[in-house]
């Protein structure tokens, strides 16, 4: 059966961009100014108003923007940096990138980084805490600043799921010494391709980070750091430029959207997601708890309706992690919800009546587990 309900549409979304990106597209083909220049810089400035930061570096994704940020903080081989257990896998492997080791913090029910047990993952090696803002929702940074503070650590904001979020008022990726996003085509601001950034308010930091995204290069062909190549092409900046005029529309629609599945499922006997605070919450993703979720995925897609899984299976149990197989157990929090959780469809164009048709196929799957 073809799909009813995709989990993201993305082409929806095109048809309703196509007069405003095509042209700013060809314009940066007819400049032939492909690589950084003024496509770039415009983002750039942009993005970093939009954040409420000084400064904006684009980058070439998400994972680049993280370990860059990590590399300008000189953290490296010997150190430690504490991420969440519940995370998409980019987390862990920036900071294994640059050598240092991940330390695991369990989730609270909110799904976020529990930022009571920070200290439990302190060690004289910690040099770095990376709070991540997962499915949109703004983890609570005046926690994370004082925790940081104390130790005397860096923060480094994971905003990749959460462009706009607010915390008390003020937008994600603007608390720590860096914030960084990745604009994977998913996500709410999204590139056509892969695009990163990092905010900052540190212009130093800044000035290491243009180097650190360009072959170190301060001037042409004069290097003054080994640094390889994660710049951020113009043609992804100017989609990206264009795409952050709706961004604040989006993520009211997707708040929206969010609000309608609530009282739906409320009506079904499903739990909301468990939420922190409403205000600022940019619903990246919809997550929701169910048992038997294999037999449930299955009766959704046999009604088209598409749904995903963030994330099956936590950091500290897939192969690639193996030295961290010992703390199973230790993360009771993220190890539950990875076999329970169910994200929806969720994405700003989606209609009334597609958000009560997966409520509707939803309640014919509980149906079908129960019986
Ligand atoms: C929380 C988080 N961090 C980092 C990344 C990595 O971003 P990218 O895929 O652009 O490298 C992603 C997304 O894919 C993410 O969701």
């Amino acid at each position: 059966m073809s799909t009813t309900v995709p989990f993201v549409d993305l082409k929806t979304q095109f048809s309703a961009l196509r007069a405003e990106i095509v042209p700013r597209v060809i314009e940066v083909m007819e400049q032939a100014s492909f690589i950084l220049g003024p496509d770039v810089s415009r983002f750039e400035e942009n993005f970093a108003s939009y954040c409420g930061a000084r400064h904006c570096i684009g980058v070439e994704s998400g994972t680049a923007a993280l370990q860059l940020a990590l590399e300008a903080l000189e953290i490296g081989s010997g150190d430690e940096v504490i991420i969440p257990a519940n995370t998409y896998i980019a987390s862990a492997i920036a900071v294994s990138a640059v050598g240092a080791r991940p330390v695991l913090v369990d989730a609270d029910r909110t799904y976020l980084i529990d930022c009571t047990r920070l200290d439990e993952a302190l060690t004289p090696r910690t040099k770095a805490v990376m709070p991540v803002h997962l499915y949109g929702q703004a983890v609570p940074m005046d926690a994370i600043v004082e925790f940081a503070r104390r130790h005397g650590l860096y923060v480094i904001e994971d905003a990749s799921q959460a462009h706009g979020a607010r915390w008390e008022g003020r937008r994600v990726g603007s608390f720590g010494d860096a914030g960084c996003f990745s604009f994977y085509p998913g996500k709410n601001l999204g590139a056509y391709g892969d695009g990163g950034a990092i905010v900052t308010n540190d212009a130093a930091m800044a000035e290491r980070l243009r180097l650190l995204r360009d072959f170190g290069q301060r001037k042409k062909y004069l290097h003054v750091v080994k640094a390889g190549n994660c710049r951020l092409d113009s043609i992804q900046a100017a989609i990206l430029d264009v795409k952050l005029g709706h961004l604040d529309a989006w993520n009211e629609a997707r708040r929206r959207h969010a609000a309608a599945y609530d009282a739906r499922l409320a009506t079904i006997g499903i739990e909301p997601p468990a939420r922190l605070h409403e205000e600022g919450h940019v619903y990246h993703l919809y997550v929701i708890e169910v048992e038997q979720r294999e037999r449930v995925i299955s009766a959704l897609r046999e009604r088209g309706v598409a749904t995903g899984i963030h994330y099956p299976i936590p950091i500290h149990m897939q192969p690639a992690y193996s030295e961290l197989a010992g703390s199973r157990g230790a993360f009771p929090q993220t190890e539950r919800s990875a076999g329970r959780v169910l994200s929806l469809p969720m994405f700003a164009e989606l209609t009334e009546e597609q958000i009560e048709y997966v409520v509707d196929a939803l309640a014919r799957s509980q149906r079908l587990v129960t019986a």
